[in-house]
């Protein structure tokens, strides 16, 4: 059975859009555990869009789980996973105009840069994990990294028609059996909704998925009506006195 990491990002974009102090991602980090995540996903962009350098602190100090911490192969990523040291690094390709990762890396065309990072990362007792599509190129490459996981892309499942879901749900089924041959262990995301995310923990060896965006969409559902309702409450029946102390609702 495959396990979950919840990805917060989406958390601190609400934050960012406002550059104001909440929602904390770091908050909700501790909500989404007692959810029963089983790790805690971030991604430090260079451009710091959503989630920021406090909070991956913060992060370490406080999750409970397992904290994974996406990032782009860069020199000023290396020093701050070997600063932070979170359990679990994922490797992703990024780009400034993107409005999330797009595509898999392309491990078999840096192959020895990769495996430079990746060594670094291993040596300092942090897991590592390459976010490729499921090609056999690219899966071959991560191993010759030396990288322990691999994290399949599902974007291109996720975003497929109803007829051709089934090839793309095929190419992954395949990529898993291909990494496990190569002694790879795998991860899986991108895009996983609902809807979409069964045939994919049904896949044989994947261990865990890392999902967000759908996760907070869902939040939002089950807890809008609610929210309204409590700022309704304080409207309709405001206290003269209300500069101190909070009410419960
Ligand atoms: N895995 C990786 C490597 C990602 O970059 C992302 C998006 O940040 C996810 C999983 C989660 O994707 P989603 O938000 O679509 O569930």
């Amino acid at each position: 059975m495959a396990s979950l990491g919840v990805n917060i990002d989406h958390i601190a974009n609400v934050r960012q859009a406002r550059r104001t102090v909440e929602p904390d991602p770091v908050s909700f980090a501790l909500l989404a555990e007692l959810g029963g995540a089983d790790a805690i996903t971030v991604h430090l962009r260079e451009d710091r869009r959503h989630i920021q350098d406090r909070d991956v602190e913060l992060l370490r100090q406080t999750v409970r789980s397992r904290l994974n911490l996406e990032m782009a192969a860069t020199a000023e990523m290396e020093a701050i996973a070997l600063r932070i040291r979170p359990d679990m690094v994922t490797l992703v390709p990024e780009k400034r105009q993107e409005i999330t990762t797009e595509g898999g890396l392309d491990v078999a065309g840096q192959q020895p840069a990769f495996s430079a990072l990746v060594g670094a990362l291993q040596d300092a007792g942090i897991g590592v994990s390459l976010f490729v599509d499921a090609e056999e190129s690219q899966l071959e490459a991560s191993r010759a990294t030396g990288a322990r996981w691999v994290e399949l892309h599902t974007g291109a499942y996720a975003e497929a028609s109803w007829s051709s879901q089934p090839a793309e749900l095929a190419r992954l089924t395949e990529g898993s059996f291909i990494a496990r041959s190569l002694g790879l262990r795998v991860n899986a995301g991108h895009g996983l909704t609902y809807q979409n995310v069964e045939p994919i923990a049904a896949i044989e060896g994947i261990e865990e998925l890392n999902i967000g965006h759908t996760i907070v969409v869902r939040a939002l559902a089950v807890g809008l009506e609610v929210a309204v309702r409590q700022m309704k409450a304080l409207i309709q029946n405001p206290r003269r006195d209300p500069l101190f102390g909070s009410r419960q609702l």
